[in-house]
């Protein structure tokens, strides 16, 4: 926006980026300026990633909606590649000597988030088969019986955090899944250590220049990376050391993958991606449960619908893979929770060669934000599209660049499918024997960390699973992101 410079701009993008960018398109349409550079968000200088980018000066920050702008940036993977997480402070392919503070900076969260074009196709090849369907269907047994333990500490009537159980679930299904059953406790505390390194990754305070000084969040910043960095190389050793065939844990898998040329994942590749599959893949699955379980709270007769298909479709049984297939509401249900709160909200490219967007002109080096939450707005796709409506999907057919809360094309989200049958199954297991209540003069507000969750937690009261519950009006910024009961 005019008149508050490019430091504002970044700054009133940093404290909400939906609220923000809603602005932008509502005034300057669907491609828009954000940052005039030299200043930028992210790119960290010349020759990032794939040598290919030049100097950050003179390119912009680009806002980006709508499904054309979709199909072009998401298909063309060699033009509009992805940006490191560690953003500005990744070293540069031309600096020399990366002091000892920054190195583990080259590894820890990269994965398939940092590298592009044939070194991306690589990872997304080796990487693959352990993401397979009858792969994850392995999970199920693993994801229930770890759900059934955490609703047996639950007592009825009691007022619980229910975001951070859901969290503390999905990280221990993470942990089973990706690590195996010896690596519980270090999972516990990556998954904290990656909390709070992405809560500083993206908070305002990284866009103000520092040094590594003690107290500033750089300094944390590097520290977190340098611990984040020990815990999981020395899960990747250990599980080296120990690694068996038969193993079905997800690192195993990626342990033993070999390419088509016979070679295999080196350590630093196995904990880059091992760093990076664990922190993607609990609380964008978290933030689904707790937004799905909100918006049932606030719209009992849906609640009710999905109760009735569980209970005539599983007769109080635990449901199966093959029963997810025979649950269309729930199906439903979930699609449309994805739609009206996707759990990661907008998503970065840096573009990689001069290039024309829908008339724009885009020097390489130019940053872009893509945003899933407004394309599920697109009142033509969506008809009243801020409204929570799962029965919309019985004729609902978007394209893949009209609806894409796993993003599409070739970097389309790897645990898509792990994500949706962990939801189904979580959500299915709960519903069968509970019912959740948002307590009287709730307040929910939103924060955007790369992925949207309800900040400071969503306290919920637990009920019986035939007890009626009150449908308490809302209060908070969430009601600017949905329309709710007043
Ligand atoms: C509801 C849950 C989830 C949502 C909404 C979600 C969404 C996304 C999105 C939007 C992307 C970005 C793609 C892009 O930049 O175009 C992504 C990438 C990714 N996701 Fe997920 N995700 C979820 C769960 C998971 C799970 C469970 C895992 C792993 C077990 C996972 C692993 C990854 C990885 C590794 C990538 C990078 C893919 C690449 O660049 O090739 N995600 N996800």
């Amino acid at each position: 926006m005019r008149g508050v410079g490019a430091i504002g701009n970044m700054l009133q993008f940093a404290r909400d980026p939906i609220g923000y960018v809603t602005k932008v398109f509502e005034r300057f349409g669907p491609i828009a300026l954000m940052v005039r550079a030299p200043t930028s968000i992210s790119n960290p200088g010349p020759g990032w990633g794939s040598g290919q980018l030049r100097t950050a000066e003179g390119k912009g920050v680009v806002l980006v909606n709508g499904a054309e702008a979709n199909r072009e940036v998401l298909m063309a993977h060699d033009r509009y590649h992805m940006i490191a997480l560690t953003g500005r402070l990744y070293p540069t392919e031309q600096e020399q000597d990366v002091s000892e503070r920054r190195k583990p900076l080259l590894r820890t969260m990269t994965g398939l988030f940092h590298i592009n074009g044939n070194e991306h196709r690589r990872g997304r090849r080796l990487l693959m088969p352990a993401f397979y369907k009858t792969r994850i269907d392995a999970y199920r047994d693993d994801m229930l019986a770890l759900t059934d333990e955490m609703l047996g500490r639950w007592k009825k009537g009691e007022t619980r955090d229910v975001h951070g159980d859901m969290t503390e679930l999905t990280l221990r299904i993470a942990t089973k899944t990706l690590f195996g059953e010896d690596e519980r406790e270090r999972g516990v505390r990556l998954s904290r250590l990656m909390q709070a390194w992405l809560e500083i990754m993206m908070s305002p305070f990284q866009l103000i220049p520092q040094g590594d000084w003690p107290g500033t969040p750089r300094r944390r910043f590097l520290d977190l990376t340098r611990e984040i960095d020990l815990e999981t190389a020395t899960i990747v050793r250990n599980k080296r050391a120990r690694a068996s065939g038969d193993a079905k844990d997800m690192l195993s898998m990626l342990i033993a993958a070999r390419d088509e040329d016979g070679s295999l994942l080196d350590e630093d590749e196995l904990i880059g991606h091992a760093g990076t599959i664990f922190a993607a893949g609990h609380e964008t699955s978290t933030n689904a449960l707790a937004w799905t379980y909100l918006l049932l709270s606030q719209h009992p007769a849906v609640m009710h619908d999905l109760e009735d298909e569980l209970d005539g479709v599983l007769r109080g049984a635990p449901p199966t893979v093959e029963d997810l297939a025979k649950l269309p509401f729930l199906d439903a249900v979930v699609k449309e929770s994805l739609r009206i709160l996707p759990p990661v909200p907008m998503h970065p490219r840096i573009v990689a060669e001069d290039h024309t967007l829908m008339g724009h002109f885009l020097p390489a080096g130019s940053e872009l934000f893509i945003s899933i939450f407004h394309m599920h707005r697109d009142p033509d796709v969506f008809p009243s599209p801020d409204i929570f409506s799962p029965k919309r999907w019985e004729t609902a057919k978007p394209t893949v660049f009209e609806y894409n809360p796993f993003s599409a094309g070739p970097r389309m989200c790897i645990g898509a499918s792990f994500a949706t049958m962990e939801i189904k199954l979580v959500l299915a297991t709960m519903m069968q024997r509970f019912r959740l209540e948002l307590p009287a003069r709730s307040r929910v507000d939103h924060r955007v960390a790369i992925s949207m969750a309800p900040s400071g937690g969503l306290r919920m009261t637990i009920r019986d699973r035939h007890e009626s519950v009150k449908q308490s009006r809302v209060s908070g910024k969430v009601r600017s992101l949905v329309k709710l009961a007043d």
